[in-house]
């Protein structure tokens, strides 16, 4: 049984309870970040806190705490619950009120959520087999830049990858992928380029993205920030996501056409090793 955190108290996980009037509840009006633990301590964590801020202004919300309060309860909830590997929820909202659109007036106190969750990060069989994705029209509103709670067409795009016997989706707009359902998408062409969607309203400014973007320079690898097609991403000769929960993703298979040979291309082993590494260089 997890200890979360809620509101000011380290409670039980079943003790946990959130008024129903919670306009994260009632709107999905909140903001969340995730942020991986290897080896037990958060990995890029001011980035995290850095986005969350970012996210929270777009919305007219302000940080429940200061940088240094939050990491104290992420700290906290690590060490009570012993984990390992895995990631470090943080949820805020704008509070409980009486159902009305407008926003509650600021002294509202906000409701602050956070849990730790176990997961295989870095030895995740999903690494190894590499992904195979659909694509979906990108239906969601047009400010995926900011990392709202209200994540229902994610869910469906992974529900629909599902139905069809794939792992996940990447979304489309205007003919160009945006990013995945919960992570940032890639393709390395023939010529060895690895082009990813140029940072917008349309897209989350992933951390591992950013991370990743260094890494792939400081390779000496050719970086293409932009939009690519389908058409271009059934024609790459690799394909890989990013997020804090799998680091750097093969992907195999798009649409039921095969990515390069269908199994996961070198340069994307590559770079998830380089992530992996500067991960190990981070934490010892
Ligand atoms: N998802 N794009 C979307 C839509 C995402 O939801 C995420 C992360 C990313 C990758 O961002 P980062 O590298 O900062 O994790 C991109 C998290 C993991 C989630 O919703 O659980």
């Amino acid at each position: 049984m997890r200890t979360v955190y809620l509101n000011g108290d380290y409670v039980a996980e079943q003790d946990a309870k959130v008024s129903i009037f919670d306009r994260g509840f009632m709107f999905g009006d909140g903001i969340y970040e995730v942020t991986a633990v290897i080896d037990g301590q958060l990995i890029d964590f001011p980035g995290h806190m850095q986005r969350l801020r970012r996210s929270l202004g777009e919305i007219g919300m302000t940080m429940p705490l200061d940088e240094d309060g939050l990491a104290r309860i992420h700290h906290h909830l690590i060490e009570d619950n012993a984990l390992r590997e895995g990631l470090v929820y943080l949820q805020v909202t704008r509070g409980t009120q009486d159902r009305n659109f407008l926003y509650p007036s600021t002294d509202t106190p906000q409701t602050l959520v956070l849990y730790t969750q176990a997961k295989a990060v870095i030895d995740s069989p999903l690494a190894k087999r590499g992904l195979t994705l659909i694509s979906v029209p990108d239906l969601r509103w047009q400010r995926s830049d900011i990392k709202t709670t209200q994540l229902l067409y994610a869910c469906m795009a992974k529900e629909m990858a599902k139905a069809e016997g794939a792992d996940d989706a990447w979304l489309v707009r205007d003919g160009a992928v945006t990013e995945g359902s919960s992570n940032n998408a890639f393709i390395v062409t023939r010529d060895g380029a690895v082009v990813t969607r140029e940072l917008s309203r349309a897209l989350l400014p992933g951390i591992t993205r950013g991370v990743l973007l260094d890494l792939i320079e400081r390779d000496g690898l050719r970086l293409e920030e932009r939009p690519f097609t389908l058409e271009e991403a059934y024609a790459a000769a690799e394909a890989f996501v990013t997020s804090s929960t799998s680091f750097v993703y093969p992907v195999v298979n798009l649409d039921g056409r095969a990515i390069g040979n269908g199994s996961p291309g070198p340069i994307t082993q590559r770079l998830r090793q380089r992530y992996i590494d500067r991960v190990h260089d981070l934490i010892h």
